[in-house]
């Protein structure tokens, strides 16, 4: 009974998660243990993410990047099996399609655009979120200085368990 318990908790989790990461999906188990975000982080640890990611963000401002998520967090949350709030949850979103949080019920113009997010992607949309897709929900004026969007992707990556 209890290990019957415990296969269809793990089920249940897995089917939560699904679609969260299609290129790399790690077993159940490694799922469930929750990375820390990187407000969470050691300095240590921080830098020590930023060298995984590829150029330019290995070099980002992870302390903007964090202020400058703080005009994200409103709407998002990055953490693994966070929530979805105004906007959908993060986790996992680089190599996703857009538009396949489960849970969450997007525009469909967002849908429509058939596009798989990667940084210069999410560089463009979050520039000017009405302008990249018109009639978007995603109420949000753009991030203008290039050097802010750098800093807020790198962040992104770490806190939503981008894999090189
Ligand atoms: C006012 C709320 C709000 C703010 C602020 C906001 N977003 Fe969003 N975001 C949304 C909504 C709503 C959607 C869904 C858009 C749609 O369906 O058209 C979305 C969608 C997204 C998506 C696409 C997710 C997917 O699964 O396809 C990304 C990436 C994203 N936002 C990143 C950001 C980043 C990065 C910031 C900060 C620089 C930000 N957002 C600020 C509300 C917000």
């Amino acid at each position: 009974m209890r290990h019957l318990g415990l296969t269809l908790a793990a089920a249940a989790l897995a089917a939560a998660l699904a679609g969260c990461n299609k290129t790399a999906t790690p077993p159940p188990a490694e799922q469930a243990a929750p990375s820390p975000p990187p407000s969470a982080m050691s300095d240590v640890d921080k830098q020590k993410a930023l060298a995984t990611l590829p150029a330019p963000y290995n070099a980002a401002d992870l302390a903007n990047g964090e202020s400058k998520f703080a005009l994200c967090s409103t709407c998002h949350t990055l953490a693994q099996g966070g929530p979805n709030m105004t906007g959908p949850n993060l986790h996992g979103v680089f190599g996703r399609k857009a538009g396949v949080t489960p849970g969450y019920t997007y525009s469909d113009v967002l849908k429509a655009t058939g596009w798989t997010w990667d940084a210069a992607r999410i560089d463009t949309w979050i520039t000017d979120p009405k302008v990249a897709v018109p009639g978007t929900k995603m109420t949000f004026v753009g991030l203008k200085d290039p050097k802010d969007r750098t800093d807020v992707i790198a962040y992104l990556m770490i806190g939503t368990g981008y894999k090189p």
